[in-house]
């Protein structure tokens, strides 16, 4: 435990109390302790980056500072080890917990950090938690290229939902590497990604029956279609498992029920991680959900894995055999299986989907854009029935350049879904950022920099063709980084893209896709959960083209 300097003067002045005076002293300590807390508080960045400045080497950080607490410019890489980063004071105690709970907490920091004059680099405090942001691309790459970012923060629901013990949330280390390698190897790999097309294929067809159908009887809503045949795919390439998504299946929508729970616990702000006196009190019963939701978890992944190891002649070889098949030194137990395989599921399942609801959206406000998809797919197209393949995907230059537009302005993770932590003490930007801070970056505001982008509003894939083409939204360029970068980056980012591309390239090849009516637009409204998602469903008519 540490120990405080302004704990020791509350003790020094309780010792001097009396019992007479005991509601005195009380008074004293409760007043040291308010003028503790605003002083914390009056800091840069609020009551975290307060307490830590002032446990460090506060004096000799004012003094060299003084001058320079103001400026907005960049400070030297050299010698600023000792310079406040810019921030939000937020309130005493909570810091700006406000800017994470709101369910646009990448528009609050945006213009929280463009007011500030903090868009390279803003410090910010989450209750007791120190974390800083940018909106700056080569400030990004600082953070996200560093081997000290490797880790990520502690988060209650992640650990109590075993993902501590999958890629998403384990600790920098032997083990996460081990996991990554795997999954690397088995289930992200070019070939990998290859065999599963069929499956991809065949849900697809599904997809288009399902939407077939539901254009007889008028306008219809996609997400729920979207959403199944996401977790079937996955389901098939994790589990070796097929259903029919138009089919009522029992153990589908379980799996589809325990992703949704998890999906919320884990999206929300857990005050109890960043606010040590409520950690005990669970106070928006989160701890309480996930203990009633693991053992659910645990009963349907184990089941699976049971299956698999009474199957003796296994035909098709899925990611579970794959993990049942390991050898000393990578074998996992089955808890960490369970994690293992649980992760992939959830995090394959709402980002497709979330991702292709844009693009419908976009294609419908844009037909224009849409027409010219069309038109490129019907040259395309070379199958016997013209029914267009994957090959036929590759050779398409400006489906690529559409969804990488609606990546820059719909990223699924426009926070990067999950923060990074600071191993040891390191510097960014000029600035000292001490170990166990939290680094975020705002891919959304960057990928809408006007500094960055030109004309960053507007809907424009032509920006993507031609002298834009070959630039890679996987993470080199920090621009556009919609999967992130660096070690941590989406290991699923192949994957993710291919399922996406061409089941986008199947629904236009088949359908016109059409808003339900000339009144009720296409509301682009977003809501962050998870993922950041339309905060109202995308609603069409669809008017099939062959
Ligand atoms: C459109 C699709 C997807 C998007 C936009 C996306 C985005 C992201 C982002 C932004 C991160 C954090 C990266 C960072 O910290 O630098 C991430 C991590 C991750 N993603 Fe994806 N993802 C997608 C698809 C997938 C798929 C299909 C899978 C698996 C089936 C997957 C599995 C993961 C895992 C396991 C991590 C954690 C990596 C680690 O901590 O080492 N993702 N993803």
């Amino acid at each position: 435990m540490s120990t405080n300097i302004d704990n020791l003067w509350i003790f020094a002045l309780a010792s001097k109390c009396t019992q007479e005076n005991i509601a005195y002293s009380l008074l004293i300590m409760a007043l040291l302790w308010i003028t503790m807390t605003f002083f914390y508080w009056s800091h840069p960045g609020g009551p975290a980056w307060g307490k830590y400045y002032y446990s460090s080497n506060y004096s000799t950080t004012k003094t060299n500072n003084k001058n320079n607490l103001n400026s907005s410019t960049k400070p030297s890489t050299t010698t600023s080890s000792s310079i406040f980063i810019p921030g939000p004071k937020g309130y005493p105690l909570f810091g700006s917990m406000n800017l994470m709970s709101s369910s646009l907490a990448h528009h609050r920091i945006a213009s929280t950090a463009k007011t500030c004059k903090a868009t390279r680099l803003m410090a910010f405090s989450l209750g007791d938690t120190r974390a800083m942001v940018t909106c700056n691309p080569d400030v990004a790459k600082e953070i996200l290229h560093s081997s000290v970012f490797a880790d990520r923060p502690i988060k209650e629901s992640a650990y109590s939902l075993m993902f501590n013990r999958a890629i998403g949330f384990a600790p920098y280390g032997v083990y996460w590497r081990t996991l990554r390698k795997i999954s690397t190897n088995h289930l992200f790999s070019p070939m990998q990604i290859k065999s599963s097309g069929p499956q991809r294929s065949e849900i697809a067809t599904q997809m288009i029956d399902l939407f077939r159908n539901r254009h007889l009887h008028g306008g219809f809503c996609v997400r729920d279609v979207l959403k199944k045949a996401s977790l079937n795919n996955m389901m098939c390439s994790v589990f070796g498992q097929r259903f029919k998504i138009d089919e009522v299946n029992e153990r589908m929508m379980e799996l589809s029920g325990l992703v949704e729970q998890g999906y919320d616990l884990l999206g929300g702000l857990n005050w109890g991680d960043h606010l040590p006196f409520l950690k005990d009190f669970d106070v928006q019963k989160i701890r309480f959900s996930c203990s009633e939701l693991v053992p659910k978890v645990n009963r349907f992944v184990g089941s699976i894995i049971s299956d698999h190891r009474a199957d003796k002649n296994q035909t098709n070889k899925d990611f579970v055999h794959v993990l049942l098949s390991l050898q000393e030194p990578d074998k996992l137990s089955d808890s960490d299986m369970i994690a293992v395989l649980w992760e992939m599921i959830f995090r394959g399942t709402d980002t497709v989907a979330v991702l292709i609801e844009w693009i419908l959206a976009r294609l419908v406000i844009h037909p224009d854009v849409q027409k010219k998809v069309q038109t490129e797919l019907d040259e395309v197209a070379s199958g016997e029935s013209c029914a267009i393949t994957e090959e036929d995907v590759a050779a398409m230059v400006y489906l690529p350049a559409v969804i990488k537009e609606v990546l820059r302005l719909h990223p699924p993770g426009p926070l990067l879904s999950w923060a990074r932590l600071a191993i040891t003490d390191t510097t960014i930007d000029g600035y000292h950022v001490p170990a166990g801070t939290t680094a975020m970056v705002n891919m959304w505001a960057i990928s809408r920099d006007p500094d960055v982008w030109r004309n960053p509003l507007e809907f424009n894939p032509e920006r993507f063709v031609s002298e834009g083409a070959e630039f890679s939204v996987l993470g080199s360029d920090l621009r556009l980084a919609p999967f992130g970068s660096g070690r941590r980056s989406c290991p699923g980012k192949n994957l993710g893209l291919a399922t996406v591309t061409f089941w986008v390239a199947k629904l236009l090849h088949e359908f016109e896709w059409l808003p339900l009516d000339e009144v009720n637009g296409v509301d682009l409204t977003e809501v962050l959960r998870l993922s950041c998602e339309m905060a109202n469903p995308l609603t069409v008519q669809v008017r099939p083209r062959r």
